[in-house]
């Protein structure tokens, strides 16, 4: 439609349209044309339903098809109803959680990724993802840091915005394309105690440097919806925060899309305390920036009111319903309601063979490797193998958020273990998946871990592992214990799980382990009972295909950690751009004091960020940088010699840290400022150069200014966040 029409509509529509347009409802509250009993509990009307700018969680082309055609029938303008849902890491086909494919640190793979989910869910009639989520996350307590790519801004800054493109293409009318919504600005992976939902305390200047960066990239690249988060900045919840959402999102950052709110994040400003009823949490928020209420009844029942009593002034509305109209626009929906629904395509593209091998790519990719003492990894496939742990018989490996895709399309470890050409292989589930009594509290369920005869299972479990050459162990956190809601005091595999471990450890010493986890753990008893660890994360449809060949070596890991495992929760959170302290200290921990250290841990993580393995390994030669002084405007390469010094091939993702020494603020020990991925056959070689600039070297300075700063800066070209290959120059 173009802008004069669009503008027409609008000045012909209602007040209650206008504010219609910004209400959300979600699928399960109607039924049959009918408001359901959360709906009616949370005080909506039919009206409401009907006047409803889009809805939420409702999914399937022919449904789809059905609603919109009833809803615009119904609505005065006949305005055309979006549907959004949470397609975080796949739509049918399941890809790897998003930590863990912020480890592939490929971010064109998660583009492809985002690009095939745009395309099936779009198929299912879908007009809106609320994905990327770009919060930076330091603490494993935290649920949520399995939706997250991890702990650096660098990095969640390149794959969001590579998310966004594959999302969103450049026309969002296309066929195949999604709008997508980057969520939830701002600073929700920084609770305190990571404890969901708790609040965020963060200084202005860390926000700004660390927090909001990868927000950013996600807005130039054009994302068209931003979600607040449920948790407070300063004391201020977001959806009623002005400071955060004009000032910073829409005037710094530039932001000209829709708003809107976490799911009944406005009736939650009662909640905080900050709002005494609907009509100050509708004023507080559409003052803020709000343009849509998610499941709430704090626009539908209370913003009419405060716009007839003159508090609001009916030009918030204008504003609001017209970004709302803009996006519909956008997204082609005026002239093809249904855009791609269709159950022909439906048919046709979700889990065809060319996503589940882009899921399976992305699983292989994604799979860390943490230690391979005498490797012991690839697996032999000439010798016996025990395969043991609740891990594999099970095809729940999906993440917490997979809500649309069913647990029958992944095949088990076993199904896909036992087709390979060990001369023996063996099965026993060894344990439970959770401690027996504990209960999992699931998203819409709750069952207690039951399991008949653990003393029996565990003695059949070593006796297959006594007998075998090899041991393969499956271990795990249960899928439903990370994600929303999913907070941990502790981060420790079950007891019964370790119990297992260190039984089979104790009759054969040739174990390896493969975890399935939402988040990083305390694997210290892992280390020490295995020769071998790989981290699957949950990987998704095709992970145990994946499983089997980065296992037997018919494809080598190359995944990094994107975010560190812990010594102990004891650290977290935990990252490894920290700032020197006045009292900077390594060494010992056991034999000093009186620095910034623990008596009883180390301050090291036990795997830091960027660390991981392969099935060979590689050499660097010393940095060297083509002059030793910048100016802004100029360009310094730094560069290094990379060789494959081991027997097989292998990806090596080499990563650049640059260090301000000093500042007019406290600077971090270092930064990722780029990385590359290089795979080398053995023996060979590559040089590989980055470009510095002066404006990779800008933070927020004494004044606020985001500015760099003259001095010197040393910059470190290697394989993790630990590299200690260095070379220094001077910004002019
Ligand atoms: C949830 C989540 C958010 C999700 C939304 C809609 O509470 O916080 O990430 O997109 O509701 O399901």
């Amino acid at each position: 439609m173009r802008t004069d029409e669009l503008k027409r509509l609008l000045s012909e529509m209602s007040l209650e349209e206008k504010i219609g347009q910004m209400i959300q409802i979600p699928g399960y509250f109607f039924e049959d044309g009918h408001l359901t009993g959360p709906a009616l509990e949370m005080g909506l009307e039919n009206d409401d339903l009907y006047l409803a700018g889009s809805l939420l969680s409702v999914i399937g082309a022919e449904k789809i098809v059905s609603l919109q055609k009833t809803f615009m029938e119904k609505q005065p303008h006949h305005i055309p109803m979006l549907f959004m849902a949470d397609i975080i890491n796949g739509y049918r086909t399941v890809y790897p959680i998003p930590l863990a494919q912020g480890c592939s640190f490929d971010p064109n793979l998660a583009e492809r990724c985002a690009s095939v989910a745009a395309r099936e869910s779009t198929a299912s009639g879908l007009h809106v993802t609320f994905s990327p989520m770009a919060d930076l996350v330091r603490d494993a307590r935290w649920g949520r840091v399995m939706e997250s790519t991890g702990e650096d801004a660098y990095l969640n800054g390149e794959m969001t915005a590579a998310m966004v493109r594959g999302y969103q293409g450049s026309d969002l009318a296309e066929k195949g394309r999604i709008a997508s919504c980057l969520k939830h600005f701002a600073g929700y992976g920084a609770p305190d105690g990571g404890r969901d939902y708790n609040t965020v305390e963060l200084s202005p200047r860390t926000l700004l440097d660390d927090y909001l960066p990868a927000y950013q990239r996600a807005v130039e690249a054009g994302t068209a919806m931003v979600m607040t988060s449920f948790n407070t900045l300063d004391r201020i919840p977001s959806s009623a925060n002005k400071w955060l959402l004009q000032t910073i999102l829409r005037e710094q950052m530039g932001f000209e899309g829709v708003i809107i709110s976490d799911w009944g994040a406005l009736f939650e400003l009662l909640n905080h305390g900050i709002a005494a009823d609907l009509e100050e949490a509708a004023r507080l928020s559409i003052q803020a920036g709000v343009d849509i209420d998610m499941s709430s009844p704090v626009y539908p029942k209370a913003l009419k009111k405060l716009v007839d009593a003159g508090i609001v002034p009916v030009e918030l509305i204008d504003l609001a319903a017209w970004r709302i109209l803009e996006l519909k626009n956008k997204l082609g929906l005026f002239e093809n309601p249904c855009k791609d629904a269709s159950a022909e395509a439906e048919q046709k593209v979700l889990l065809c063979p060319e996503h589940r091998q882009i899921a399976q790519e992305a699983a292989e990719k994604s799979f860390v490797l943490l230690k391979n003492d005498g490797d012991t990894l690839p697996l032999d496939l000439h010798a016996s193998v025990a395969c043991i742990g609740p891990y594999w018989d099970t095809n729940k490996l999906k993440g917490a958020w997979s809500i649309f895709a069913e647990d029958e399309d992944c095949a088990t470890l076993k199904e896909v273990f036992e087709k390979l050409p060990f001369p023996s292989i063996q099965f026993a589930e060894g344990c439970a998946i959770a401690d027996p009594g504990t209960f999992i509290v699931a998203f819409r369920e709750t069952k207690e871990i039951d399991f008949p005869d653990p003393e029996k299972a565990l003695a059949e479990a070593v006796k297959l592992a006594r007998s075998a050459d090899q041991v393969a162990l499956a271990l795990g956190e249960h899928r439903e214990t990370t994600g929303e809601g999913a907070s941990h005091g502790n981060l420790t595999l079950p007891e019964c799980q370790l119990r297992l471990l260190k039984e089979v450890a104790a009759v054969n010493p040739n174990v390896t382990v493969v975890f399935f986890t939402g988040r990083p753990l305390d694997i210290r008893a892992v280390q020490q009972y295995a020769k071998a660890i790989l981290v699957a994360w949950m990987p998704g449809t095709e992970g145990a295909k994946a499983l089997a060949r980065v296992l037997t070596g018919e494809v080598a890991p190359s995944g990094r950690l994107s975010m560190a495992f812990p010594y102990c929760v004891g650290q977290v959170p935990i990252h490894y751009n920290q700032m020197r302290t006045g009292r900077p200290f390594h060494g010992d921990y056991r034999k000093e004091r009186f620095f910034s250290k623990y008596l009883d841990i180390p301050n090291e993580p036990l795997y830091p960020f960027g660390y991981g393995l392969t099935y060979t390994s590689f050499a660097y030669s010393p940095v060297t940088l083509d002059q030793t002084a910048l100016r802004a405007g100029e360009t310094l390469h730094a560069s290094v010699r990379v060789t494959n010094t081991g027997k097989r091939a292998g990806t090596e993702t080499v990563q650049l840290y640059i260090r301000d020494v000093a500042g007019s603020v406290t600077r971090p020990l270092r930064e990722l400022k780029g990385f590359r991925k290089v795979a080398l056959e053995p023996g060979a070689s590559q040089e590989i150069t980055f470009e510095i600039t002066e404006d990779m070297l800008r933070f927020h300075d004494i004044h606020m200014n985001f500015t760099s700063e003259p001095g010197a800066f040393e910059v470190y070209i290697g394989p993790d966040s630990t590299t200690e290959n260095k070379g220094t120059f001077t910004l002019q």
